[in-house]
């Protein structure tokens, strides 16, 4: 049985107790921290760098998966590389050179994760799938936290599964966006590896407990 991950997003977390909900993450069933990085040009909103990605690292006992959603992410590999980062993903949108960034990250010892936004699909990734250690799909458009998950998604994780496999590529597929305890078993069993949640988790009565129904889940096949 494949074993599914759970990466809580930071950017629903309250950054006023940010040293309490890193820690909250830490003693927690959670996998990884997931840390969204939005430059105003990409997507239309700014959030933080490489000097909070660096921060969250000196508290974190866990692997910081950063999504780049910036341009030219390429200029920013290393720096985040050297703030903690053990998986860095880009978009597919914001790479010209698509092939190279995945070696660029891959050279630094970092995991390399390409992100796909909801209009992108899945069959442009044919030709470097085999390259690339995770593929993220967005299931909302990037750029907020709490915005409604996108049901196209679903077969989309299909899609992507199938092509993962088809290519004996090692390739996790992580979810990110509107992603909680009611989509999160479909979602396992379309074949997702990574569940991203922000909102259901930070949002909820009582977020370990929340991440721990996350982890329960099981998905009915073992891919
Ligand atoms: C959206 C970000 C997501 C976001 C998810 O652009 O990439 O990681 O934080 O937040 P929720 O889970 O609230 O949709
Ligand atoms: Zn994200």
């Amino acid at each position: 049985m494949r074993k599914h991950l759970v990466a809580p997003s930071v950017l629903a977390a309250d950054f006023t107790r940010l040293g309490e909900e890193v820690d909250m993450v830490n003693r927690s069933e959670a996998d990884w921290f997931h840390l969204d990085v939005m430059d105003g040009r990409f997507v239309p909103n700014i959030t933080f760098g490489m000097f909070i990605v660096e921060a969250i690292g000196k508290m974190a006992h866990k692997p910081l998966d950063v999504h780049l959603m910036i341009v030219e992410p390429e200029k920013y590999i290393e720096s985040f590389r050297k703030a903690g980062a053990h998986v860095i993903t880009v978009h597919y949108e914001a790479c010209p050179h698509l092939h190279r960034t995945i070696h660029q990250i891959k050279e630094t010892g970092a995991m390399a994760g390409v992100a796909l936004n909801p209009h992108t699909p899945v069959s442009l990734l044919a030709d470097v799938i085999e390259d690339v250690d995770l593929v993220c799909l967005m299931s909302v458009n990037p750029g907020f936290g709490g915005q409604k998950f996108i049901y196209q998604s679903l077969p989309k994780t299909r899609q992507l599964r199938e092509l993962i496999d088809t290519r004996n590529s090692k390739a996790l597929i992580e979810i990110d966006g509107g992603v909680g305890l009611q989509n999160a078993e479909s979602l396992l069993q379309a074949g997702a590896d990574v569940l991203v949640a922000g909102s259901s988790v930070f949002a909820a009565q009582d977020p370990p407990a929340t991440i721990r129904a996350l982890k329960a889940f099981e998905a009915e096949f073992d891919f």
